[in-house]
């Protein structure tokens, strides 16, 4: 294991390592580790000779101070879980000032109007503070493959559409979703949920699947508007936006077409706890 706090350190070991061949595969996260990002990191392990993990709390992407403050960080316990799935672990650990020299600002992007939709409507600027990080990494780190997971499924569109539209020479994979045993998925945030919270959180996953039995018969609508009336009548759960969208192009789907594949996205407020979650409906 070794851990990097900066830029050249990590790209003079790199380099060494790209020399002599190796395959390097990055997992961008912002920390807080859990059981869903070990998975990204056991599939780069099974893909790639070397794996690097960063992780960065990213200023640029939180449209939100107190989200940002409140992010937990740990690097000790994130360290221990990494060297327990990977023992040859690269970690990269920057401060801000090594990765924004001058202003924490962000590039504006454009992400095909992907970046206006659901998280982009919700979290103003931050798929271009997204962008900018991970485009920022693809440069340092210049992995031959990089993953993320579907839990952030917009996200992993916009990224797939960086790559594709700058022409960067990594492989993007997505990941599965890791659940908690009640199906809420695993998220760094879920550590700040009440106990009574977190027990009731399979209700968010639940819900999505019986949007996904009703979307075999009835329209996008009279799913949302279903959806939208169950967290209604819940006492601990305050729904922001459920959007049931193209899977590729993220537009509302109004109306079924066949070949189409569809998703359904969803971000619940749980106290001052912002969750989100999804769930492919065919
Ligand atoms: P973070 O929220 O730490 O997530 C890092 C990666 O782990 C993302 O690709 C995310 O989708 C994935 N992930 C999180 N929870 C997951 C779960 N339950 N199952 C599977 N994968 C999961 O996403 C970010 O950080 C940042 O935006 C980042 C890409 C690092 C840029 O700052």
């Amino acid at each position: 294991m070794a851990v990097f706090h900066t830029k050249e350190s990590l790209r003079a070991e790199l380099l060494q390592l790209r020399n002599k061949g190796r395959t390097i595969g990055l997992v961008p996260t912002m920390g807080a580790l859990h059981k869903g990002h070990l998975s990204l990191v056991k599939e780069a392990a099974a893909q790639n000779n070397v794996v690097v993990v960063s992780i960065f709390v990213n200023p640029t992407q939180f449209d939100n101070k107190e989200d940002l403050n409140k992010y937990p960080r740990d690097l000790e316990a994130d360290t221990k879980l990494l060297t327990s799935v990977v023992p040859d672990i690269i970690i990269f650990a920057p401060e801000v000032e090594e990765i924004y020299t001058g202003d924490v600002s962000s590039a504006s992007f454009d992400f095909d109007g992907l970046e206006f939709r659901m998280e982009g409507r919700y979290r103003k600027g931050h798929f271009d503070g997204v962008g900018t990080i991970v485009k920022r990494l693809f440069e340092i780190v210049a992995p031959h493959n990089a993953y993320f997971g579907e839990k952030d499924y917009q996200q992993l569109q916009v990224i797939k559409t960086l790559v594709k539209k700058h022409q960067l020479p990594v492989q993007v994979h997505g990941c599965p979703i890791e659940r908690e045993e009640n199906g809420l998925a695993m998220s760094s945030r879920n550590e700040r949920l009440t106990k009574e919270q977190r027990k009731e959180g399979g209700f968010i996953y639940r819900t999505l699947q019986t949007a996904k039995e009703k979307f075999g018969t009835e329209s996008a609508t009279e799913v949302r508007e279903w959806v939208t009336e169950q967290f209604k009548r819940h006492p601990l759960f305050e729904l922001e936006y459920m959007e049931i969208a193209d899977a590729d192009t993220l537009q509302t789907a109004d109306v079924k077409t066949n070949n189409r594949k569809y998703r359904a996205f969803i971000a619940v407020y749980a106290g001052d706890v912002r969750l989100i979650d999804n769930i492919a409906l065919n």
